[in-house]
């Protein structure tokens, strides 16, 4: 089997990302979501993105034209009726993922591989909810999408040998490079990333030392390209605040408790970047 057509679901941030680069390696994609408006949203900023690789001459204009005719815009899940993978990147809420699952299960061709790009939901539960668990893995796509080479793909206990040769293959297609984990809470990228960011915060917190000291000692001294801290506030403290949350209960060790003070960050609305301050105020 080759996949050939491919639906991705929710079409924000990650999912247009996701939709621009199938359709930039020639995939027939169908990029979905419950609103309209989120639809021409995502796919407004595929053709911006476009546009600006033609303007900074990393492609051409018929590039961008061929990229673009490979989308299709729907709001209709049961498009999926002919697909032969499915990419669902809807909010990150394990209700909302497991409904989308278990109506893709109905809608899909018996052969088609159900991928998500969860960050932090376990795939092994998202998979039971299917008739087809040896067909579901996680596809971790990194922000954004069409810069980030890597994808981290995730095995379920369930997920089948073929399902995970089929799925590297694609992923190589896309010029990106697959790394094979299994699937434990924060998988490998959030489980190394997030008890790094939580202790600069305690760091902070304890008072060692100040955020732009300890984002220096870490870009100088450790070739990072961006601290900890000014990292965690693009990323979002409140999102930093659940995956520290989703390791500590899901490990049960308090090596992953989260720090107060993101707790308190959160509280006061101090999210990062979105909301004009974290660790560091954007104007
Ligand atoms: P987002 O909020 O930008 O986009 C989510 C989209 O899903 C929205 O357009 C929404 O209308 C749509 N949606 C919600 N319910 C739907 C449904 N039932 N059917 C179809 N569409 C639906 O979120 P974002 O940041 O793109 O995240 C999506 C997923 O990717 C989440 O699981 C997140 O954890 C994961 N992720 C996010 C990363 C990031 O840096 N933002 C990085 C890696 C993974």
């Amino acid at each position: 089997m080759s996949v050939n057509k491919v639906m991705v679901i929710g079409a924000g941030q990650m999912g247009s990302g996701i939709a621009q680069v199938f359709a930039q390696a020639g995939f027939e994609v169908k990029l979905n979501d419950i609103a309209d408006e989120s639809l021409n949203k995502g796919y407004a900023r595929i053709e911006k993105l476009l546009s600006r690789n033609v303007e900074k001459e990393r492609m051409i204009e018929q590039e961008k034209e061929n990229a673009l005719k490979q989308i299709s815009t729907t709001t209709k899940l049961e498009d999926a009726n002919d697909c032969d993978l499915v990419i669902e990147a809807v909010v990150e809420n394990m209700d909302v993922k497991t409904k989308v699952f278990k109506q893709l299960d109905d809608i899909t061709p018996k052969h088609a591989i159900l991928a998500t790009n969860t960050s932090s939901l376990p795939i092994t539960d998202i998979a039971a909810v299917t008739e087809r668990p040896s067909q579901v893995i996680g596809m971790h796509f990194m922000n954004p999408v069409p810069v980030m080479k890597l994808v981290e793909i995730i095995r379920a206990i369930q997920t089948s040998d073929e399902t995970y040769q089929l799925i590297e293959e694609t992923t190589k297609k896309l010029n990106k490079n697959p790394v094979e984990v299994n699937d434990y809470p924060g998988f490998v990228s959030n489980r190394v990333l997030m008890p790094m960011i939580n202790e600069a915060i305690y760091t902070v917190y304890e008072g060692v030392a100040e955020p732009e000291a300890i984002d220096e000692v870490m870009k100088l001294g450790m070739n990072h390209p961006m601290g900890p801290l000014q990292l965690a506030d693009f990323i979002g403290l409140d999102t930093c605040l659940y995956i520290m949350e989703i390791l500590h209960e899901g490990f049960g060790d308090s090596k992953y408790r989260p720090c107060p003070l993101l707790r308190k960050y959160v509280s006061a609305g101090w999210l990062g970047k979105k909301s004009g301050r974290g660790f560091y105020v954007y104007e």
